[in-house]
């Protein structure tokens, strides 16, 4: 979906925000999940199971209907022409409308250069962590798996930068039952969440979060070990690029017995136009604009691993909503 869409008015154009605020509470709520494996959903006992007000579930309903994610004829709802594409991509939904509203509420203030100082933004992090858990789903995870299954060496421990909900770590402790994992992340809700899902999943005992900024984070014994490093959907966080190759040399001392270092990111669009932009390049970039967060391209990126200390053994260029890449590096 695109914005040269047929039903490009004004009107459509301001019911597909509303609409967007119901898709990510129709995720959340279980709405979408109800409609793709039943095929319809009646409000009255959709709102009666899962106790709520039942005008105000008509209301998210409508919203979707608008936009024709769903068709509704009174409270008898059926999937709509873009419910496939939307349930694919709810996740991208959730980050806009859950995790990152704040930002786009304040965009006045927040472009105005007398109030861009010190921590000047604020986003959910639990909500981006349960977004970018399902957006890693479908943009990297296929990819990741391959360069995890190719790796020549068996991984007795890993170390996730940025982990957010901690399902990567998860997910690579269930298949790699003798290893453990260390997560660091420096957001506190996101680290509650993959809390959770470590206990949930029964790994807590094999899990250590630990809270700190990646890049200026100090030597720890946990780190020592571990021969597998990750980082997927905050490498942008170590830009610009004098900082990116400071923190890349400082993870290379930090982790002196990691023997592969998987770096997967979204990267800035090039010479993509305004109208032809697909769902989450916009959000994305413009996003992290307003944040004064530097989204370097695949180019900028290569352009720092030696200088950095590693050396660039594989890209894989995947591309599906934002320029998304895994580099596979090693130490030089
Ligand atoms: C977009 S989420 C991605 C989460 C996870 N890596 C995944 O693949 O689902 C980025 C995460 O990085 C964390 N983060 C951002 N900057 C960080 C930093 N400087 N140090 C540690 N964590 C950071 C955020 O709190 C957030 O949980």
């Amino acid at each position: 979906m695109t914005t040269g869409d047929p039903g490009n008015t004004v009107a459509y154009i301001y019911n597909s925000a509303v609409a967007a605020s119901a898709v990510s509470a129709a995720w959340e709520l279980g709405a979408l999940d109800q409609l793709d494996q039943r095929g319809s959903l009646d409000v009255h006992e959709f709102a009666a199971d899962h106790r709520l007000d039942v005008p105000a579930t008509l209301g998210l309903f409508r919203a979707l209907a608008s936009v024709d994610i769903v068709h509704r004829e009174d409270a008898k709802v059926v999937p709509g022409p873009h419910f496939a594409e939307t349930l694919r991509t709810r996740s991208f939904f959730h980050w806009l409308t859950r995790g990152s509203a704040e930002l786009f509420r304040r965009m006045p203030e927040l472009l105005r250069e007398e109030n861009r100082v010190g921590d000047f933004h604020r986003r959910d992090s639990a909500a981006i962590a349960r977004a970018c858990r399902e957006i890693s789903a479908f943009c990297y995870d296929p990819w990741f798996w391959e360069a995890v299954d190719g790796l020549d060496f068996a991984v007795s421990a890993v170390a996730d930068l940025g982990c957010g909900s901690g399902d990567r770590l998860i997910k690579l402790l269930e298949r790699r039952p003798g290893a453990r994992a260390v997560g660091v992340d420096i957001a506190r809700p996101a680290l509650d969440v993959a809390q959770e899902a470590a206990a949930a999943a029964g790994l807590a005992d094999r899990v250590t979060l630990l809270e700190a900024d990646v890049r200026t984070m100090e030597a720890r014994p946990e780190l020592a070990g571990v021969d597998l490093l990750t980082c997927f959907m905050m490498g942008h966080d170590f830009w610009p690029r004098d900082r990116c190759v400071d923190t890349l040399r400082r993870l290379r001392a930090l982790f002196p017995d990691a023997r592969r270092f998987l770096l997967g990111d979204a990267t800035r669009t090039v010479g993509v136009a305004d109208r032809d932009l697909p769902a989450f390049a916009l959000a994305f970039e413009c996003g992290h604009d307003i944040m004064g967060t530097f989204i370097p391209t695949a180019g900028d990126w290569e352009s720092v691993f030696e200088e950095g200390g590693w050396r660039l053994l594989r890209k894989h260029s995947i591309d599906i909503a934002v320029g998304e890449v895994i580099f596979e590096l090693e130490r030089l």
